[in-house]
């Protein structure tokens, strides 16, 4: 098991360095092409969430991410914000809604993660915040990949 937390801020500017991020941190056990840009893809969507929604916009906030894997190759990611919450998850988690439809949002994000994870499960408390908990297990390495 091989684990790690990183805290940052609620700036636009890092979901690039969380995404980055957590890549560097798998790549030790060589995850595939498509695995990374999915893996990229569910960050980014959950740490902008976090930014956008939890915080409104307002870059003060902070962000937990933290991300391990096992020695079967199951990826573990959290990402949690300590912001406003969500009222109703069944709701949010429907394809196309979104609660800011004037930001131009598509309301996709929650729909491509539960998508691109093999589990998926977020927890929210109003006024308090919301953590998603991703699992996405890696292909078996083939002998040349070792
Ligand atoms: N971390 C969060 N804190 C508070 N509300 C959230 C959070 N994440 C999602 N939501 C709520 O769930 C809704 C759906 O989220 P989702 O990511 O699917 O769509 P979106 O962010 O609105 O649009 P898109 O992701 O396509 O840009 C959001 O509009 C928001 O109301
Ligand atoms: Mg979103």
């Amino acid at each position: 098991m091989n684990k790690m937390r990183l805290m940052f801020t609620s700036k636009l500017e890092n979901e690039a360095f969380a995404r980055t991020s957590v890549v560097a941190f798998l790549m030790p056990i060589n995850p595939s092409v498509d695995e990374i840009m999915e893996i990229k893809t569910m960050v980014a969507e959950a740490v902008v969430n976090c930014m956008i929604h939890g915080y409104d916009g307002k870059e003060e906030g902070d962000i937990q991410l933290d991300v391990q894997y096992d020695e079967n190759r199951m990826i573990t990611i959290q990402i949690q914000d300590y912001g406003c919450g969500i009222e109703n998850i069944d709701l949010a988690m429907q394809p196309l809604y979104t609660t800011k439809e004037h930001l131009e949002r598509s309301g996709m994000g929650l729909t491509i993660m539960s998508t691109f994870a093999d589990d998926f499960q977020i927890t929210s408390t109003l006024e308090r915040g919301t953590t998603v908990l991703i699992k996405k297990q890696l292909h078996v390495e083939s002998e040349e990949e070792k």
